[in-house]
């Protein structure tokens, strides 16, 4: 296992692969690895010569300082793991490394970044997109790797790399789950016991949603899975949109012939959870 620490080495290395003609697959983390992550890393594996996962905390992505403190951080179960599915490079630098100039780029992603996650988590999309752009520049991948249980993000990278003129290819990964619906999540190890059998929650409602779609009223869905989250004691709903999956425009009243997307965010406690189903392909 090489874990990269400097930016002047990702670059030598990733030149020399390229020079070499080997394709490079990269998957952005920020560590404390899970199934989800594996899974964007053994596609990556199976379709690419080399593989480079990055694990970085992004300080500028966090709009709640206490979310940032309490992320978990765990460097070399994550190292192992990363092994065990054939992906032997990481790039881990330190925030100096990543940051060495205060961040004062401001990218105007239209409506895209200003609704959902945009809407409640204020620059969050801005400190995504500036740490991508970088570990782009650093590791100079051919195909980049996203899941799409982080929908918006998914939106926003691809805007980026339109905005940006960038010569690489995103992929989007499907959402991997825990057996009982759960998505997958750093996140999910803050749950208590209580809350952590009450989360399958949002998925299932997720779920009856979909069903609903096919032959209700739009307000009828929003109304259910509002009603579903607020009845739990354990939740609170922040939002649930239904939206058309390339803007992210939410649906009127009629139902459109493109594909949609239903987005949500629950808290419960100090954990914010998020989730996405289409509700038509
Ligand atoms: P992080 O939350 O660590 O997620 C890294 C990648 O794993 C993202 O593309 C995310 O969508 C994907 N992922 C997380 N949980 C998943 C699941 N259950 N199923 C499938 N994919 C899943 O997203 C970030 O980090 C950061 O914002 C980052 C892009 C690294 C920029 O800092």
């Amino acid at each position: 296992m090489e874990v990269i620490k400097t930016v002047e080495r990702m670059q030598a290395f990733s030149l020399k692969n390229r020079a070499q003609d080997k394709s490079i697959g990269f998957v952005p983390t920020m560590g404390a690895l899970h199934q989800g992550h594996l899974e964007l890393v053994k596609q990556a594996v199976g379709e690419n010569d080399t593989v480079v996962c990055s694990i970085f905390v992004n300080p500028i992505q966090f709009n709640n300082l206490n979310d940032l403190k309490k992320y978990p951080r765990t460097l070399d179960k994550d190292l192992q793991l990363l092994s065990s599915v054939g992906c032997n490079t990481v790039f881990a630098p330190d925030v100096d490394e990543m940051y060495p100039e205060p961040v004062t780029k401001t990218y105007d992603f239209g409506m895209l970044d200003k609704v959902m996650e945009g809407r409640y988590r204020s620059g969050h999309f801005n400190g995504v997109a500036i740490v991508v752009k970088k570990l782009f520049d650093f590791v100079l991948p051919h195909s980049a790797y996203f899941g799409q249980k982080d929908f918006q993000q998914l939106a926003i990278i691809r805007e980026l790399v339109k905005m940006e003129n960038l010569d690489l290819n995103i992929v989007a990964c499907p959402t991997i789950r825990e057996a009982d619906g759960l998505a997958m999540s750093s996140r999910n190890v803050r749950l208590t016991e209580e809350q952590r059998q009450h989360a399958p929650l949002i998925y299932r409602a997720l779920k009856k949603a979909s069903e609903l779609y096919k032959t209700k009223p739009v307000q009828e869905v929003r109304d259910f899975v509002a009603d579903t989250i607020n009845q739990n004691p354990q939740m609170r709903l922040e939002y649930f949109e239904i939206c058309h999956s390339r803007s992210l425009q939410f649906i009127g009243k009629s139902k459109p012939e493109e594909p949609v997307v239903a987005c949500i965010a629950v808290h419960m406690g100090e954990v914010r959870l998020i989730d996405n189903i289409f509700l038509k392909l």
